[in-house]
């Protein structure tokens, strides 16, 4: 019973959302330093550019690039055994077509290594993480042109041969699975535009399977996983249209795991794209990348569970993340209206585990909430230890009582960071607290949260006291 004693507790980040310093060192723009401010119930647009006198949240985000070692210092009294993050494409290939990588770019992440490294944190990191550099953006339109297969494997090598040894994990796509509802944001194609989708899937996969199959390459003793957009979904009622319904958007969501598990299309997918006359560019070398790049583990992000349904009346709405549904009445909502159910959880983990039987890693889950800091300066952050409490606990049942492998769990944003849908720094994660609000205001000072000693705990126990 209970986690393995080399059970991976941490943390997980991604660049554009902390790191900050947008145009130092050589960084040149990718599509994230283009978005500005949206709020609640309403998403991030990009602009054309950087539109002077126009606030963008992640130019300067929490200043990760200059705070890490405070930051990591904090990890490591957390106890963490493992850190995620991600590379921003822009500050490696400035322009994303280049030969020759930013050396100054390079120099950061393995600084940011070196140190996790002297406080014995093993490093996941994911390669691309809703970061396109925003000139290939600009020049070569959506990730349907493949010539990004060129450009991305040029970046994925450099980073994967410079870091070896330095990284024990990598993730390829962050929610691979989630292009179909993020048109412009992660592949810039436009919306009901199935032939772009989908070739912008499969040129997104065949990166994944090239960076896999190097990385298993040149280093054996590294793992490489997907990663999966995974909100469990209930059907609305038990009208058999319903149950239909919710299998379909399942399949949907699964091509891409099938894809990088399995290393081919399924029948499934292939009829899916027979029917939307979808006719996929794919060479036969391409097929064989797919077959041998498959993955070591799956990782997944889970925040909330949806609900799916065929009928036509007018039913309130929930939202989500990136994927909305129907309000489930027997769920409590997030301040921002996710629903949160940590049996949700429960039932994701059996059904990735029964499906694939690979290791799973949970590397995105927590409570995006406002926090208060009180006259005593103290945040006390209840309910998001009850959020996690409950998530974490659903995690030990599915291994105590389900079987499921899990290996690790990193918490979303273990400092607070800049939201990715809203961009609101509002929406905090974190067990760390940064004074910042979101018009930009504030010392970015870091205090510790009730949930920080509350999950301190988790992890020296080893999950053993909630
Ligand atoms: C995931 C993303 O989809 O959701 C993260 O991988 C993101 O980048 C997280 O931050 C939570 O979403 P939000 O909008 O609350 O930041």
């Amino acid at each position: 019973m209970g986690f393995k004693d080399n059970f991976l507790w941490g943390g997980a980040l991604s660049a554009y959302q902390c790191e900050g310093a947008y145009n130092i060192d050589g960084k040149g723009i990718s599509i994230a330093d283009v978005k500005k401010m949206g709020s609640l119930g309403k998403m991030r647009e990009m602009t054309d550019g950087i539109v002077e006198g126009q606030y963008y949240p992640s130019h300067e985000a929490i200043d990760f690039y200059h705070h890490y070692k405070e930051d990591l210092a904090l990890f490591k009294e957390l106890g963490f055994r493992c850190l995620r993050v991600s590379i921003a494409w822009s500050r490696i290939y400035p322009l994303g077509d280049e030969r020759e990588p930013n050396e100054k770019g390079l120099q950061f992440y393995e600084d940011l290594f070196l140190e996790c490294k002297r406080l014995e944190i093993d490093v996941m990191v994911t390669l691309f993480h809703a970061e396109t550099p925003y000139h290939l953006y600009k020049t070569y339109g959506s990730w349907a042109n493949k010539q990004y297969i060129t450009f991305f494997e040029r970046f994925a090598k450099t980073i994967i041969q410079r870091y070896k040894g330095l990284v024990r994990y990598w993730l390829t796509f962050n929610e691979i699975n989630g292009l179909p509802y993020l048109p412009g944001q992660s592949i810039n194609y436009k919306k009901g535009n199935k032939q772009d989708l989908y070739q912008a899937a499969h040129n997104q996969l065949v990166c994944c399977a090239i960076a896999t199959k190097y990385a298993h390459e040149i280093d054996k003793e590294c793992k490489v996983g997907c990663m999966l957009l995974y909100p469990t979904t209930y059907p609305f009622s038990s009208k058999p249209e319903d149950n239909l319904e919710v299998l379909k958007f399942k399949q949907e969501l699964s091509f891409y795991s099938d894809a990088q598990i399995r290393g081919y299309y399924t029948p499934n997918m292939l009829k899916i794209l027979e029917n939307e006359n979808v006719s996929l560019d794919i060479t036969d070398k391409e097929r064989e990348l797919l077959q041998i790049g498959t993955v070591d583990f799956i990782s997944f992000s889970y925040y909330n569970s949806n609900v799916l349904g065929t009928t036509k009346e007018q039913l309130e709405q929930a939202n989500g993340n990136i994927i909305r549904g129907i309000k489930n009445p027997y769920l409590q909502s997030s301040e921002w209206g996710w629903q949160i159910d940590p049996i949700g959880l429960r039932i994701a983990l059996n059904e990735l585990y029964d499906k694939y039987q690979l290791p799973l890693f949970i590397v995105e889950n927590g409570l995006g909430a406002k926090d208060t800091v009180t006259k005593k300066d103290e945040i006390i952050d209840d309910y998001r230890i009850d959020y996690l409490r409950a998530h974490i606990g659903a995690m030990k049942e599915a291994v105590d009582y389900d079987g499921v492998d899990v290996m690790g769990y990193t918490a979303w944003g273990p400092i607070d960071i800049v939201g990715a849908g809203t961009g609101q720094m509002s929406k905090r994660y974190g067990f760390i607290y940064v004074d910042k609000d979101d018009q930009g205001n504030g010392t970015l000072q870091r205090k510790k949260k009730k949930s920080f000693y509350w999950y301190q705990q988790v992890i020296k126990t080893n999950g053993e006291e909630l």
